[in-house]
């Protein structure tokens, strides 16, 4: 049985650590389906609104809802899936015990059922060769893959994706961008992908922010964003400039 996708709306979200604020009056909704793409230069803050949105760390003011419910009161309602930037794999583990982990751990199915969930999930991402490889034996794209079925055996509602073609090659970014925008006609999810691969966000997003110094920028679909006048969003999607380049941080 399908799930239905859900919808997301951040409200007025402040974040610091110590005296430094990361986060500032962050106000967009998502809605139920949409591949929406959070670009910005590293130190923008995008990491910590993700984890605000998954409920691993919490705001200071404002507020996140996941399909109308505070994050701490949707848990247990609706299934959230993150894609760790690092991969997050277990090195000792093949990629079927990577997947089956938690689903074993919380007791959430019988074998057999998380036997033919783990086995339908590596399908719908063409890694059925790869069940019993160790992640030392895979190649980086292989193990974004990896990382993304892991997120999906729960059959997430909402999928989040940090840095997801970090270190791929434009191959390998270009099918994981095909993977990113497939499951969203394969599956009913609402992804949020953060991002500072300009080609990911061109080929997947319904609607693309900008997120600069802990403020959203600007937020509009990935065609108008390429059209922009405005000088950091030109700036962003120059691809001879790189995001981490400093004169990003000089501008507010
Ligand atoms: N747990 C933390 N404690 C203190 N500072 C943090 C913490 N997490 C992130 N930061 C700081 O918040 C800022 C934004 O970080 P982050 O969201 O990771 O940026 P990015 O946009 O590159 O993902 C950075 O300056 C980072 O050092
Ligand atoms: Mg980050």
């Amino acid at each position: 049985m399908k799930k239905d996708a859900v919808s997301v709306e951040i409200k007025n979200v402040y974040k610091s650590f110590g005296q430094q604020e990361v986060l500032h009056d962050i106000s967009f909704d998502v809605a139920p389906g949409e591949i929406f793409v959070l670009m910005g230069p590293s130190g923008a803050g995008k990491s910590v609104l993700l984890k605000n949105i998954i409920g691993l760390d919490w705001p200071d003011k404002g507020k996140i809802l996941v399909n109308g419910l505070d994050v701490y009161e949707s848990q247990g309602k609706v299934v959230m899936g993150l894609v760790f930037q690092s991969g997050a794999l277990l090195n000792s583990l093949d990629v079927f015990d990577n997947l089956a982990l938690y689903p074993k751990e919380h007791r959430l199915y019988s074998d057999a059922d998380i036997r033919a969930k783990v086995m339908h999930t590596l399908s719908m991402l063409s890694l059925e060769d790869a069940a019993h490889k160790y992640p030392s034996e895979l190649s980086g794209g292989m193990r974004k893959r990896v990382s993304i079925a892991r997120a999906l055996v729960m059959e997430p509602q909402l999928l989040l994706y940090d840095e997801p073609t970090s270190e791929l090659d434009p191959v390998m970014s270009a099918t994981i961008a095909e993977v990113i925008a497939t499951l969203k006609e394969e599956i009913n999810v609402t992804s949020i992908v953060v991002s500072h691969d300009r080609s990911l966000a061109m080929a997947v997003a319904n609607r693309v922010a900008l997120m600069h110094n802990g403020r959203i920028h600007a937020i509009d679909t990935p065609k108008r964003f390429l059209a922009s006048k405005d000088d950091l969003i030109r700036d962003f999607m120059d691809p001879s400039i790189d995001p981490k380049h400093p004169r990003f941080r000089e501008k507010s």
